[in-house]
C-alpha cells in the first residue's frame, strides 16, 4: 500500500502546478478580440479584399473608444466619441505615440446586455447588413484594431472595430508597452492579452477552465 501512497502524493502536489499551467495556456489563447480579427480577415479575403494587420496600438484605441460610452449602451448607435479625444485621451491612455495616428476609414461598433462568442458577435451585431459588409470589406483599409468590453466585470457588452489606412509598421506605434492602466477591464487584439474571466469580457473562457478543472479533479478521485 505505501508504495502506490508516493506517486499518488506526487501527482497530487503537481497537480497545482498543472491547473495553473493548463488555465494560462487558456487564456492566452483566448482573446476575443484577436478572434474577430481573424474573422474578420477570413471573411475579408474570402470577398477578394487584402487581409489587414492587427495593430496594438490601434486595438488599445479601440478599447479606449468603448470606454468613452461609459457603460451607455444605448448610445453606439447614434453618438461617436469627440475626433479630438482620440489626441487628447485615446493615445496618450494606450503609450501611442500622438504623431503616429493615422486616418480612421471604418468603425464597426455594438453593445448588447448578453455576451456573445466572437463569431455570433461578428454576424449577429457587427456585420449584420449591407452597409456593415461594406465597411467590412472596404478596400481602403490596412489595419485593423478590435476590442471586447464588459463594464464592471458584467454587462452590457461593447464590441469596436477600427479600421485604418495606415501603414501598420510605422503607424499607432506604441512606445514600449502597453501602460497597464489602458488594459482591463476588456480586451484588445494585438498584444496577445490575457482576456479570460468575466470582468475582461470572455465569460465563456473561464466556464470552460472550470470544467477542465472539476474533469481533472473527478479523474484524481478516481484513482
Ligand atoms: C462575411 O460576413 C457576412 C456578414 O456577416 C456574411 O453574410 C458572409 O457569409 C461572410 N462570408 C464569409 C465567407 O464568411
Ligand atoms: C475610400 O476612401 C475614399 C477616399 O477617402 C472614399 O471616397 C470612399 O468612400 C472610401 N470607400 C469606402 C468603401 O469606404
Amino acid at each position: 500500500m505505501a508504495m502506490f501512497a508516493r506517486p499518488l502524493l506526487a501527482t497530487l502536489l503537481l497537480l497545482p502546478a498543472f491547473l495553473l499551467s493548463a488555465a494560462s495556456a487558456a487564456d492566452s489563447k483566448s482573446n476575443p478580440a484577436d478572434e474577430l480579427v481573424a474573422l474578420i480577415n477570413s471573411n475579408r479575403t474570402a470577398g477578394k479584399a487584402s487581409s489587414v494587420s492587427d495593430n496594438q496600438g490601434l486595438g488599445c484605441i479601440a478599447l479606449q473608444y468603448i470606454k468613452a460610452y461609459e457603460g451607455h449602451c444605448d448610445q453606439v448607435d447614434d453618438k461617436k466619441p469627440m475626433e479630438s479625444s482620440f489626441t487628447d485621451t485615446f493615445a496618450p491612455t494606450c503609450g501611442v505615440q500622438a504623431t503616429t495616428l493615422s486616418k480612421i476609414t471604418g468603425r464597426l461598433v455594438a453593445c448588447q446586455s448578453q455576451y456573445l462568442a466572437p463569431a455570433e458577435a461578428f454576424g449577429v451585431l457587427l456585420v449584420n447588413d449591407a452597409k456593415g459588409l461594406q465597411i467590412l470589406r472596404s478596400k481602403n483599409h490596412t489595419e485593423v484594431g478590435a476590442a471586447v468590453s464588459g463594464t464592471d466585470g458584467g454587462g452590457p457588452y461593447f464590441w469596436c472595430v477600427l479600421f485604418s489606412d495606415g501603414k501598420p509598421t510605422t503607424s499607432f506605434k506604441v512606445d514600449g508597452e502597453v501602460p497597464k492602466a489602458a488594459i482591463h477591464p476588456g480586451c484588445f487584439s494585438g498584444n496577445n492579452d490575457d482576456c479570460s474571466g468575466p470582468t475582461n469580457g470572455a465569460v465563456l473562457t473561464s466556464a470552460g477552465a472550470l470544467r477542465l478543472v472539476t474533469a481533472i479533479l473527478f479523474a484524481v478521485a478516481a484513482l
